[in-house]
């Protein structure tokens, strides 16, 4: 009798008339039955707030009429079937400690699935990442993924993934790859999209769009839809204009070959905080994105006049992609390339109308340090450096004569003990 908990199940302000029931109890003479396949009887003692475990907390469900509106409630939902142990043979009491439910015994396929993945597998020791209850929420109220209630729903899914995601001190806890992901994705052009709702809601990816449900993989997995090899054909699935593009440009190319040094969407969108590509903010901080890979050309850029303009922060400018293109770049060598000697003034003319073939002769991408490259640029630059030497050294030999003289004269105006010379 000591395994049975009936005796902590005395409530608080019990009268005589229930002592004397549960003495029964005790006794065995009066047994309260759980009727097989009666939520009810649970029900009695898991609504009651005083029936509480040895250790404190009350064992009421929260909310009884969510579990009858759960998935697993309804009709004909049983206790018994998750807690099948909580049913008793011999009509007595369940034991205080009941084994854990195994989601398993009915959503096999979904176990074996969510186990071979991030979520599935240990960290810390023994904890999985994430349990099925880590997503879906509480087993007793949840509901299918189609009910806007549910946390799995689609406008949802951001707050569920988000609680740990999203939550500061799991990700510092747990230290979280990326940290704070929902917040960055909270204000990009897809959380917006999904959240305020508009024409393109059915369409914009939140995090399941990605990263899938039971099947989420780091990108740094072989077969993994973020991995570089696969991740342009995923946000290709919906942007397919822009993965052509990508595809027939010289990143592409390479990345299709297996280079990874190749950049994919995310290194120049980045994945989470993606913004609109048009806006101003994002147009000139992309320019620091292709400096990561091409910073010796990003540097050149920024000694003429369009970099030095959006350098201030103005996107009116000639930036990288007014060039280059943004998705089919390919080498200036390559007549298809905008800045090839085939196009390359058509491009200028872009904003440029009344540009002539003289200014061809303009480098976008003067070194003033290469005096093959950009040989007016290097003269001028030695000139300048000679003169800037010249003058500083001959100042510089002034002065010091000067001090000599200043301090010579001072010595012998002392010796000469203030003569009337
Ligand atoms: C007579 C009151 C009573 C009835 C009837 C009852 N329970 Fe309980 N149940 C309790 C109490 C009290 C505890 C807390 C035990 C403890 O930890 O001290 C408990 C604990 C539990 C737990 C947690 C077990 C654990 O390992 O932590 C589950 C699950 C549970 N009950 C399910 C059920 C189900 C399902 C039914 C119906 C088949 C049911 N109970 C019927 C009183 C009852
Ligand atoms: C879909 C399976 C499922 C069904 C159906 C179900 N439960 Fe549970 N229940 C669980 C799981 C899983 C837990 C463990 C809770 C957790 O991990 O957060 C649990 C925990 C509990 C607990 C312990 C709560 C605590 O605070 O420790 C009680 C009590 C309980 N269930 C009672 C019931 C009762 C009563 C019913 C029927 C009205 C019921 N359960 C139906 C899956 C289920
Ligand atoms: C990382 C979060 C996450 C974890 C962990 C997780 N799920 Fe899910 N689950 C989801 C999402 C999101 C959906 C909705 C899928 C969709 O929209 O296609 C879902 C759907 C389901 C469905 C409905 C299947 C369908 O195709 O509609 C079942 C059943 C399910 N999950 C069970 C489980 C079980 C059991 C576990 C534990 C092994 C688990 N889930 C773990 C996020 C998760
Ligand atoms: C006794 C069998 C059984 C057990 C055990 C069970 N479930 Fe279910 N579950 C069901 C049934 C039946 C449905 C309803 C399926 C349907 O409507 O197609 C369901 C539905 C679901 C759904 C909703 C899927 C959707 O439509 O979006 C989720 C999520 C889910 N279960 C998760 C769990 C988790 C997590 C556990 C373990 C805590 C669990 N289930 C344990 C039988 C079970
Ligand atoms: C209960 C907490 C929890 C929830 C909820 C959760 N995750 Fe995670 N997630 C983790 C933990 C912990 C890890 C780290 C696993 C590791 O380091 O091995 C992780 C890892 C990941 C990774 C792999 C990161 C990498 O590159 O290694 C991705 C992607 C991810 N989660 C996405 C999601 C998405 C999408 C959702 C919602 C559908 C979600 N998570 C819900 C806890 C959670
Ligand atoms: C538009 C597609 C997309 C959406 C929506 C998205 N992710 Fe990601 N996520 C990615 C890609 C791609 C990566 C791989 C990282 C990279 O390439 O920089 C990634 C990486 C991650 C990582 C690992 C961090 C890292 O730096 O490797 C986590 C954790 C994660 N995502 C969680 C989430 C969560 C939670 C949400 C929803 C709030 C979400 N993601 C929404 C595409 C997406
Ligand atoms: C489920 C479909 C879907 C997926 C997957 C998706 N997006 Fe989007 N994306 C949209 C929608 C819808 C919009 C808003 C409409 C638009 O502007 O095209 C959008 C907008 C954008 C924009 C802004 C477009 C503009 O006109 O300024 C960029 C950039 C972008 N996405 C990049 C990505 C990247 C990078 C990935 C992969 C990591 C990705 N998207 C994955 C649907 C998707
Ligand atoms: C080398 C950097 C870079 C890479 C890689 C890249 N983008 Fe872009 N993307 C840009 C720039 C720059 C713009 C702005 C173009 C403009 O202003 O004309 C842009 C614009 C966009 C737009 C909005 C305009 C449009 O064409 O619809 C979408 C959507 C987009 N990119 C998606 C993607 C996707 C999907 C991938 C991967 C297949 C990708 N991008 C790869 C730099 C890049
Ligand atoms: C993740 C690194 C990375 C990023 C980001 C990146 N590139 Fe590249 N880019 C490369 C690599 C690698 C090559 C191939 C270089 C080679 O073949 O020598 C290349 C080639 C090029 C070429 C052709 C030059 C040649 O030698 O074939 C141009 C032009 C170019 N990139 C411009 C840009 C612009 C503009 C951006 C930003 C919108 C950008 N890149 C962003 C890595 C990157
Ligand atoms: C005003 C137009 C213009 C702008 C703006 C511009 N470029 Fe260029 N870029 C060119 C031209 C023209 C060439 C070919 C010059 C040459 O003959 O070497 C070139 C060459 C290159 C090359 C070498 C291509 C090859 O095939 O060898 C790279 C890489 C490059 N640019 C990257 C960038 C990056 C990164 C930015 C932004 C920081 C940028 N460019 C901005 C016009 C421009
Ligand atoms: C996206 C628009 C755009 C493109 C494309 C562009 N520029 Fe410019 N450029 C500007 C703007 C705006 C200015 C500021 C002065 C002005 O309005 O003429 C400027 C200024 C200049 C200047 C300095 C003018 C001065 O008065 O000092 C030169 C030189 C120049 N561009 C050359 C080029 C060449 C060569 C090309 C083609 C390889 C080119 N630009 C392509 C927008 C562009």
């Amino acid at each position: 009798m000591s395994q049975r908990f009936a005796a902590t199940l005395v409530p608080m302000n019990s009268g005589p008339v229930l002592r004397t029931l549960i003495a029964l109890l005790l006794l065995g003479a009066a047994p309260v039955v759980i009727a097989a396949g009666s939520n009810d009887a649970c029900l009695k003692c898991h609504t009651d707030p005083t029936v509480k475990r040895e250790s404190g907390p009350n064992m009421a469900l929260t909310d009884p009429a969510k579990f009858r509106m759960s998935v697993h409630g309804g009709k004909k939902g049983q206790c018994i079937e998750c807690h099948d142990d909580a049913e008793t043979a011999d009509g007595k009491d369940h034991p205080k400690k009941l084994k854990p439910v195994d989601c398993a015994s009915c959503h096999e396929d979904e176990v074996a699935e969510v186990t071979k993945t991030v979520h599935g597998k240990p960290v810390d020791g023994d904890k999985a990442a994430s349990t099925c209850v880590g997503c879906h929420g509480s087993p007793h109220e949840m509901l299918a993924k189609d009910d806007p209630k549910s946390l799995t729903n689609y406008v949802n899914m951001e707050a569920a993934c988000g609680s740990c995601h999203g939550n500061d001190k799991v990700v510092a806890q747990r230290k979280l790859p990326g940290g704070n992901v929902q917040a960055a994705f909270h204000d990009s052009i897809h959380g917006r999209l999904v959240r305020d709702g508009s024409d393109f809601k059915a369409q914009a990816p939140t995090c399941t769009t990605c990263h899938g449900a039971h099947s989420i993989q780091s990108k740094k997995e072989v077969g993994s839809k973020l991995s570089h090899a696969n991740q342009p054909a995923m946000c290709g699935s919906c942007h397919q204009r822009a993965l052509v593009t990508y595809n027939s440009g010289k990143h592409g190319q390479l990345q299709q070959g297996g280079d990874k040094t190749a950049p994919t969407c995310t290194d120049c969108h980045s994945a989470h905080g993606i913004q609109d590509a048009a806006s101003d903010n994002w147009q000139v901080a992309a320019i620091g994105q292709c400096g990561n890979c091409h910073d010796d050309y990003v540097e050149s850029y920024h000694l003429t006049y369009h970099g030095k303009v959006t350098n201030l922060g103005y996107a009116d400018m000639a930036t990288c992609a007014s060039c280059h293109g943004a998705h089919d770049i390919r080498p200036a060598s390559d007549p298809l390339s905008p800045v090839s000697a085939e196009q390359r003034l058509t491009t200028c003319q872009q904003c440029h109308k009344q540009a002539s073939v003289q200014l061809m002769s303009w480098d976008p991408h003067p070194r003033p340090s290469d005096s093959e490259r950009s040989v007016v640029l290097y003269w001028a630059n030695v000139g300048m450096n000679g003169l800037l030497i010249g003058v500083f050294a001959f100042f510089g030999l002034h002065t010091v004569l000067w001090a000599y003289r200043s301090f010579g004269d001072a010595i012998r105006r002392r010796r000469g003990g203030g003569s009337n010379r």
